[in-house]
C-alpha cells in the first residue's frame, strides 16, 4: 500500500444505543453541555474571532434554555470571510491532495472522539432524538471520510484516448471560493458534507450555518482546523437568510452549495443566473431541496413490514427530514387494513422531548414551523377525515401531534407541498399505475417508496419513478454515505448525489492539456 494511501471507506458505526453503558455516557455528555450553556459563537475568518449576541439559538423543547448566542456577520464580514478564502486559495489548491485528505480525516477522527458531546448537541439545538442525533455524527465523519478518499482518486484524472506523438490529459482544478448555506436539520452531517466536499478538492469554504444551529456548526469548523485545514480556508458566518442572500450574490464566489427549501434553493438558481457586469466567472449551484415523498403500497404487501417501515419514515424526527414520507397511495384492497393498523401504531407513539430515551417523536424546530404544520392539519381537518391524532405532551416546547389523514380531494394543498412535519396524508388508489401516474403529477422528485411482493411491479414502479432515491420494501429515510448516494430530481434538486461517486465533480472544474512530444532538437 502505497503510505499516503487510505484504507478502503467504510461507513462509521452508531452507538448501540440499547446498552445502558452507551446511553449512560450520552446522558452525562448532555450534562456537561448543559452546564456550559450557553455557547458562544463567533464569526470566525481566519484567526480573527468576533463574538455577539445578535442570534440566540434554543431549545425546541424548552424554548426558555438558550443553547448558543451567535453573532451575525455583517455584510462587511461577509465580504472579509469570502477575501480571506480567496486569498487562502491558492496555497490550499496547491496543497498535494494527499495532504487535503488526511486534514479531513483527522478532522473526522477529532469528531469521532467528541461524537458523544456533538450528539448532546444535537439534541439540545434541534431537538434531535438520540438515535437520530447519534447518526448525524456519524454521517458528518462519513461524509469526511468519503470525500476524501473521492479527492485521491479524482486527482488522478481521467484515461483519455493517447495516439504516438501526443500526450493528453485531464485534471480536475479546485473552481474557488465556495458558499456553504446549511440547513438545520442535519446540522451537523449536512454543512460538514457540503464543506468537506469542497475543501477535498481544493477550494476555499465560507459556512453560513441555519440560524437555528450555530452551535453545531462552531463544532464542525473547530474540527476542520484541528485537523489541519488552514485558518484561511474555511471561515464561518453566522446569520440568517441576508447573510446568506449576502454571501451568495458575492462576486469571488465560484461554486454555492446549498441544502434547503425549493423556495430559497430557486433564489439561489436566479442570483447565479445573473452574472454581475464584469463578472470573471459563472457561480455553479449545487441546490438540495426538498420534496413531498410517497410510498406506494400493492395490495400483495406485507402489512408487517410496510406498517413500521411508513411510521418511522414519517414520524421519526417529528418528519422533519427532507426525505420523509408525507403520502401513503395505498391499493383499495388493502387500504382499510392499513390504515387500521397504522392507527394502532401511530397511537402508541409518545411525543416527549429529544433527550429522553422512551421518546418517538420529538418537538418540532421553532414556533413558526409548529405554526405552519398546524395550519396544514387545520386544512387537513376540513377537507379530509383524521384518522389518528396523538396530542403533544404539557409543556411549552414547540410539540406538533402526530397526524394521519385520509379522504383529501385530489387538489388539497395537504397532497401537493411540502409540510416538513408529522402528518402523513394517505390515499386510495386502484392501481400501481394510477399511484405513479400521481407521483408523477409532482414537481418534487426527492425519494419515494414501494412495497410489494411482485418483482414485474417494482420492476415497473422502477422505470416509472422520477425521484432521486427509491426504496423499495423497507423505510425511505436513512441514506448511507457510499451506499445510497442521496439527492433529488425535479424541483427537489439539481441531481448532485451527495455521498457519491460523482459529487465531487460538482465543485472542480476539468482543464486539458495537450502536449506535442514529438521533439525537434533540445534547446540547451
Ligand atoms: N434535499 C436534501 O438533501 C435536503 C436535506 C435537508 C433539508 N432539506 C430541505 O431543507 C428544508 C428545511 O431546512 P431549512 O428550514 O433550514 O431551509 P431554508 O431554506 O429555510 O434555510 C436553509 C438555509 O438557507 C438560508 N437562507 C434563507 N433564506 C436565504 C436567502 N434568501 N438567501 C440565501 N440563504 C438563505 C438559511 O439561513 C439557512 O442557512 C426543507 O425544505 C427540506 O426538505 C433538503
Amino acid at each position: 500500500m502505497h503510505p499516503l494511501a487510505l484504507p478502503a471507506f467504510r461507513n462509521e458505526p452508531v452507538l448501540e444505543l440499547r446498552r445502558p453503558a452507551e446511553r449512560s455516557r450520552l446522558d452525562a455528555a448532555l450534562a456537561t453541555l448543559d452546564a456550559r450553556l450557553p455557547l458562544r459563537v463567533p464569526v470566525w475568518i481566519g484567526e480573527e474571532r468576533r463574538d455577539g449576541e445578535e442570534l440566540v439559538s434554543t431549545d425546541p423543547a424548552e424554548p426558555g434554555r438558550v443553547v448558543a448566542v451567535a453573532a451575525v456577520a455583517t455584510p462587511g464580514e461577509v465580504d472579509a470571510a469570502v477575501a480571506a478564502a480567496r486569498e487562502a486559495l491558492p496555497a490550499w489548491a496547491a496543497t498535494p491532495v494527499h495532504d487535503r485528505a488526511l486534514a479531513l480525516t483527522r478532522a473526522a477522527a477529532h469528531l469521532r472522539s467528541r461524537r458523544h458531546e456533538l450528539a448532546a448537541l444535537a439534541v439540545r439545538e434541534c431537538g434531535k432524538p438520540w438515535r437520530e442525533a447519534d447518526a448525524d455524527v456519524c454521517e458528518a465523519i462519513d461524509f469526511l471520510e468519503y470525500y476524501a478518499r473521492g479527492a485521491v482518486e479524482l486527482d488522478r484524472g481521467p484515461a483519455l484516448l493517447q495516439v504516438p506523438g501526443e500526450r493528453n490529459a485531464m485534471r480536475y482544478a479546485p473552481r474557488g471560493v465556495t458558499a456553504v448555506i446549511a440547513p438545520w436539520n442535519f446540522p451537523l452531517a449536512i454543512p460538514l458534507g457540503m464543506t468537506a466536499a469542497a475543501l477535498a478538492t481544493g477550494n476555499t469554504a465560507v459556512l453560513k450555518p441555519a440560524e437555528q444551529s450555530p452551535g453545531c456548526a462552531l463544532e464542525l469548523v473547530r474540527a476542520l482546523r484541528e485537523g489541519g485545514v488552514p485558518a484561511g480556508a474555511v471561515a464561518l458566518t453566522p446569520g440568517a437568510g441576508e447573510t446568506g442572500a449576502a454571501l451568495a450574490a458575492h462576486r469571488d464566489v465560484a461554486t454555492i452549495a446549498f441544502t434547503g427549501s425549493g423556495a430559497v434553493g430557486l433564489e439561489l438558481i436566479r442570483t447565479a443566473g445573473s452574472p454581475p457586469d464584469g463578472a470573471r466567472h459563472l457561480t455553479r449551484v449545487v441546490a438540495e431541496m426538498g420534496g413531498k415523498n410517497c410510498v406506494i403500497v400493492d395490495a400483495d404487501a406485507d402489512l408487517d413490514d410496510a406498517v413500521p417501515a411508513i411510521v418511522s419514515s414519517a414520524f421519526d424526527y417529528a418528519g422533519q427530514k427532507c426525505s420523509a414520507a408525507s403520502r401513503v397511495l395505498v391499493h383499495l384492497a388493502i387500504a382499510d387494513a392499513l390504515l387500521d393498523r397504522l392507527g394502532g401504531a401511530v397511537g402508541i407513539l409518545e411525543l416527549g422531548p429529544a433527550e429522553r430515551w422512551s421518546t418517538d417523536v420529538p418537538p418540532v424546530i421553532e414556533r413558526e414551523a409548529a405554526e405552519r404544520i398546524e395550519r396544514y392539519a387545520a386544512l387537513a381537518a376540513r377537507e379530509g377525515a383524521v384518522v389518528a391524532e396523538i396530542p403533544p405532551p404539557e409543556g411549552d416546547g414547540w410539540y406538533v401531534p402526530a397526524r394521519v389523514v385520509t379522504d383529501l380531494p385530489p387538489g388539497s394543498a395537504v397532497l401537493h407541498e411540502e409540510i416538513f412535519g408529522p402528518l402523513l396524508a394517505i390515499e386510495r388508489v386502484e392501481s400501481v399505475e394510477e399511484a405513479c401516474d400521481r407521483v408523477d403529477e409532482l414537481p418534487f422528485a426527492l425519494t419515494g417508496g414501494l412495497f410489494s411482493r411482485n418483482p414485474r411491479v417494482v420492476d415497473e414502479v422502477v422505470r416509472r419513478s422520477p425521484v432521486g432515491n427509491l426504496y423499495v420494501n423497507r423505510a425511505i429515510t436513512g441514506a448511507m454515505v457510499g451506499r445510497q448516494p442521496f439527492g433529488g430530481n425535479r424541483l427537489s434538486g439539481t441531481g448532485t448525489k451527495a455521498g457519491g461517486p460523482d459529487y465531487l465533480l460538482h465543485f472542480v472544474e476539468p482543464r486539458v492539456v495537450t502536449e506535442n512530444t514529438v521533439r525537434h532538437g533540445l534547446v540547451v
